[in-house]
């Protein structure tokens, strides 16, 4: 099962430690996002080796592929995807969600057409507990609906996201009686929604509180909104939900995002922006951020980042990265994912650090200012 242990508290923001079947997260924590069973091109060693904790699976994606017999084969995701840390699955809401028009919601489920092979397919609450189940992971999220921000230009009104919050609160119960009935022995998540309307993201804390779950996401954030309206709910919502249990800001975000949301009380939090962005050639660094393919960087034998130990720093120049950018060579890829990863996963023990000497309102003013000094 799992325990949720507070260490220190500086403000909203805490430091913990989180306890799975597969291990312990020391939190504030960022968690590598693994959709297919792969953090893209980065080794299961690799990540070990820079400190990731726990990675994310996607229970839609490993659904349509490989399929839950092969799944099941392997006893669950962690020996398929060689990763014997803890693992957290989203429940394949805020996917097939993604999927836009294709999808269709009803008190059910979401129906939709399977991206891959056409074939009408439906998830449901009990079906998306029963996959996590196979796949074991150590972290279950509800099934829920994500509030879109907008939709045709039209930001959602009070009335819409209302509908769509209690939808969701009818779901995580659903989820809580599947979870049970499977005697799945991990931990269960329930997500908070409610668009960006503080009153109803404060109604869904309270249903959601109720149920006792071990654990609190909040959903339907970084979905296209402004980012002072992200900003917004982030300062209102984490601080409202239980002090007792793991806080989980899903989907974000940028370094700065990480370091707002830990002031505000989350502790974990996931994004594919290192991953998805060292991919682009956009690298993160102490300094502030860097276009590897810009033409400056042709001739710069200068690591990504002095201060970084990543094995992409420790070994490659500027000037080798945009050479294997220019060329779309997978190394490129991958070097900068790992260095990008590594960032994310250094400025965490960075903050966890700062908290446990009672430092992080100065923490904080120093990164602002190395993040703006430039690379
Ligand atoms: N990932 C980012 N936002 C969300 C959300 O609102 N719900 C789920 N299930 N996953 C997310
Ligand atoms: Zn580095």
């Amino acid at each position: 099962m799992l325990t949720f242990e507070l260490l220190a508290t500086d403000g909203l923001a805490r430091r913990g430690r989180l306890q799975l079947n597969h291990g312990s997260v020391e939190t504030p924590a960022f968690m590598p996002v693994g959709t297919y069973g792969t953090v893209k091109g980065v080794m299961p060693d690799a990540l070990v080796e820079m400190g990731a904790q726990i990675i994310l699976g996607n229970t839609f994606h490993l659904w349509l592929r490989p399929g839950l017999d092969v799944l099941r084969q392997f006893g669950g995701l962690h020996r398929f995807e060689n990763w014997q840390r803890p693992i957290l699955t989203d429940s394949g809401g805020f996917q097939v969600w993604s999927l836009g028009a294709s999808a269709k919601v009803t008190e059910q489920g979401v129906h939709f057409a399977s991206p891959v092979n056409g074939d009408k397919l439906l998830l449901t609450p009990e079906v998306s507990m029963q996959i996590q189940a196979v796949l074991n992971s150590d972290v279950v999220m509800q099934f829920d609906e994500c509030t879109a921000y907008e939709v045709d230009g039209r930001v959602t009104g009070e009335e819409a996201a209302r509908r769509s919050m209690q939808l969701s609160l009818r779901w995580a119960v659903r989820c809580r009686d599947e979870f049970a009935r499977l005697e799945n022995p991990n931990a269960l998540f329930g997500i908070v929604q409610g668009g960006m309307y503080e009153n109803l993201r404060a109604e869904s804390v309270d249903a959601l509180a109720e149920l006792d779950l071990p654990g609190y996401a909040i959903g339907g954030v970084s979905v296209g909104e402004p980012k002072a309206e992200m900003e917004r709910i982030v300062a209102h919502t984490p601080q409202r939900l239980p002090a007792g249990k793991p806080r989980y800001l899903m989907g974000v975000g940028t370094p700065e995002d990480l370091v707002y949301g830990v002031a505000h009380g989350v502790d974990l939090f996931d994004c594919v922006m290192p991953t998805r962005n060292a991919r682009n050639g956009h690298l993160f660094t102490r300094f502030g951020d860097l276009r590897i393919r810009n033409a400056r960087y042709k001739t710069d034998e200068r690591p990504l980042d002095s201060t970084c130990a990543c094995t992409t720093c420790r070994g490659f120049s500027r000037a080798y990265l945009h050479h294997l950018d220019r060329c779309g060579e997978m190394l490129g890829a991958m070097l900068a994912s790992v260095h990008n990863l590594h960032y994310y996963l250094n400025l965490m023990r960075e903050v966890r650090d700062a908290l446990d000497a009672g430092e992080f309102a100065t923490y904080r003013e120093r990164f602002a200012a190395d993040r703006a000094r430039g690379v």
